[in-house]
């Protein structure tokens, strides 16, 4: 047992080394775009009072779910209001956001691709300059406030009555992918290219080596952590 200990197979080792770096990549990303300006979730401003709402935990400029069930860290709320910011770079680890606030940066630019996939995003507040991403179809209510501009409620482009409604190929069905956007999505039995392979997805096949080496990561920390402990 202890010989078998010592002498890891470098094998393990490479797979250890990439879980280290999957699951670090994947913790301080996330926490990236709540540290993109200085200071925290302003409290009277729209994302602090949510989150109070909401029982969120305030970390830095985020608002996080906070349930300890979830192992990882959801971003509700996200305030980047008074923040010097130019053009709005990559916020995609706050795609679960209800609200995000990018108001007080006079200067700021969102593209076309800011929110894709913020299909959860139900308020926006925007400084006066910039437009609601999609355009006015895209939301129920816009108002103007002062220096800020409100989006509020997300239309669905996949409703048939809204003239941008997409046209999604045989086997797939239209679903929401943030405001003014939508994706085709496969219906069950069906993927691939266009949804035109017919079949269960391969997931045993695409996740099996994953879950191997979470397994393999497991027992070597099992090992090493109870080694660790005996001499207690
Ligand atoms: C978050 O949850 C923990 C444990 O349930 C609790 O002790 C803590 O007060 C909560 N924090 C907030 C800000 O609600
Ligand atoms: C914006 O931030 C600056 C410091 O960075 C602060 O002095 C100012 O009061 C803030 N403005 C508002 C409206 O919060
Ligand atoms: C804002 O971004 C758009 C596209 O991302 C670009 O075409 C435009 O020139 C930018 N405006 C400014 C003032 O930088
Ligand atoms: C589709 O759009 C119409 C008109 O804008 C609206 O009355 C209806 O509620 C929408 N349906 C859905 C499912 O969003």
């Amino acid at each position: 047992m202890k010989a078998g200990a010592r002498q890891l197979n470098p094998a393990l080792l490479v797979v250890f080394v990439l879980e280290l770096c999957f699951y670090s990549a994947s913790n301080s990303s996330e926490l990236q775009v709540c540290d993109l300006c200085y200071g925290t979730v302003r409290a009277e401003g729209a994302v602090g009072q949510f989150c109070s709402k909401s029982a969120g935990r305030i970390e830095g400029r985020c608002c996080l779910q906070n349930d300890t069930a979830f192992d990882h860290n959801l971003i509700i709320g996200l305030d980047l209001s008074n923040c010097s910011l130019a053009q709005v770079g990559n916020i995609q680890d706050a795609s679960a956001a209800r609200i995000i606030d990018l108001s007080l940066n006079p200067k700021a630019n969102i593209s076309d691709t800011t929110f894709q996939g913020f299909i959860e995003l139900d308020r926006l507040i925007l400084p006066i300059h910039l437009l609601c991403p999609g355009g006015a179809t895209s939301w129920k209510k816009i108002e103007k406030n002062g220096d800020q501009r409100l989006c509020e409620g997300q239309n669905s482009m996949c409703n048939q009555t809204v003239q941008m409604s997409t046209v999604c190929p045989e086997n797939s069905q239209c679903a929401p992918f943030g405001p003014g956007l939508s994706q085709c999505s496969c219906a069950a039995d069906y993927h691939g290219y266009k949804c035109l392979r017919e079949g269960k997805f391969p997931v045993v096949q695409v996740l099996g080596p994953l879950g191997a080496s979470t397994v393999v990561f497991s027992l070597l920390m099992w090992v090493t952590q109870r080694r660790k402990a005996k001499p207690l």
